[in-house]
């Protein structure tokens, strides 16, 4: 059985070099006729291959699609084949580091269209199969090409909006997950995971190959490979640190009923129902005293000890500016109508 498939319809730089691929349904773990049928029409041999597919390949591989019990990706076939924008056709045997550009578009398109979890595929390199481009109103363009067309949208009285000039798209452009509030789309990458019944305020931040699992209000930044839990929230502009740059190795997460408050930040995993006052930045080494109910000094621990464990208040004592951690006692009671129309 091969890991992922799917029929994208891209963008090319003039040198026909990819530039971003939108695949409107990808397959994981599709059934081997899909594959049989590529191998027949496409030419398709076997490992990882993107394949550029005319029209009339697209339009044999359709009609033998027709005949097996495939009749979504037989019906998109059909349309891909009176694209007038290059088509690829992905098929990856196993989850090998990606080669080519609609390789790793279509790991992210896994990811946000919620058929696997992040770091669930594997995305080492795709840094350099990622061209930076200019994201705007016509579409993703070369960067080296996008003074002329600038130039050529004034000529014809138009302006050609830039929205952005980055490796990644808005993932909203390529999927829009059932049940989510994204108040500015902008704000979240291509592969991130976005769990039915998050809503993302202005303020938050969802890069790739992170995500939520579930209801949550992320109104702050979600790092690249950190998952927040069922029912956490992220405060306005609080911070998970990510491992991509000097962040350390440890993988951020946030259990289930946690709360980051109103710009407060965590270098360490958290347990379930675990609170973190608003303004205090905990990061693995930060020395911590743990206090007893009776507000006791019981010892002096780094943050790192006490990650994933469950219901933990962090704060920074407002006389001393110790962080203090005691027992979490008031049970985070998400806001019911905030979430109730997810
Ligand atoms: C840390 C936090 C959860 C504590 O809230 P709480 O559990 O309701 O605690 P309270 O404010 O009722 O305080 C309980 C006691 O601890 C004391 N206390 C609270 N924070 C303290 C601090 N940082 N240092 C010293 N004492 C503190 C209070 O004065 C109070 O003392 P008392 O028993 O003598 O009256 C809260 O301050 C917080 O930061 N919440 C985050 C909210 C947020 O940012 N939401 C996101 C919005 S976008």
């Amino acid at each position: 059985m091969s890991f992922a498939f799917g029929i994208g319809i891209g963008s090319q730089n003039q040198k026909s070099e990819w530039l971003e691929v939108f695949y409107q349904q990808p397959v994981l773990m599709p059934d081997d006729e899909l594959i049989e049928v590529a191998r027949n029409t496409l030419g398709y041999h076997s490992g990882n291959q993107a394949i550029e597919a005319s029209a009339d390949q697209l339009k044999a591989f359709a009609e033998a699609l027709g005949s097996t019990s495939q009749t979504q990706q037989a019906a998109l076939a059909r349309k891909a084949a009176e694209s007038r924008k290059p088509v690829a056709v992905t098929i990856l045997e196993t989850d090998d580091s990606a080669t080519s550009t609609p390789e790793v578009y279509l790991k992210l398109h896994l990811l946000s269209h919620r058929l696997v979890k992040p770091h669930g595929v594997k995305l080492d390199g795709i840094f350099g199969l990622l061209p930076n481009l200019a994201w705007t109103n016509e579409g993703a363009i070369d960067l080296g090409e996008l003074p002329e067309r600038q130039l050529q949208a004034r000529l014809e009285g138009r302006i050609l909006e830039v929205k952005s000039v980055d490796k990644f798209p808005q993932m909203t452009d390529y999927v829009v997950p059932r049940g989510v509030r994204i108040a500015d789309t902008a704000r979240v990458r291509l592969g991130a995971y976005v769990g039915e019944g998050t809503t993302v305020m202005h303020e938050g931040f969802i890069n790739f190959n992170a995500g939520t699992e579930g209801t949550s209000m992320i109104e702050g930044r979600v790092s690249a490979g950190v998952m927040i839990g069922k029912g956490s929230d992220l405060g306005g502009s609080s911070s998970t640190m990510g491992t991509l740059s000097g962040g350390g190795n440890i993988v951020i997460s946030v259990g289930e009923n946690c709360l980051l408050g109103a710009n407060a930040g965590i270098g360490i995993p958290l347990g379930d129902r675990c609170t973190v006052e608003a303004g205090l930045y905990i990061t693995s080494g930060t020395k911590v005293a743990l206090l007893d109910d009776q507000n006791n000094l019981v010892e002096v621990v780094k943050a790192r000890d006490l990650a994933s464990k469950t219901d933990l208040l962090f704060r920074r004592n407002s006389q001393t500016g110790a962080v203090e951690c005691k027992t979490n006692k008031t049970a985070v009671e998400l806001n019911e109508q905030l979430h109730a129309n997810n």
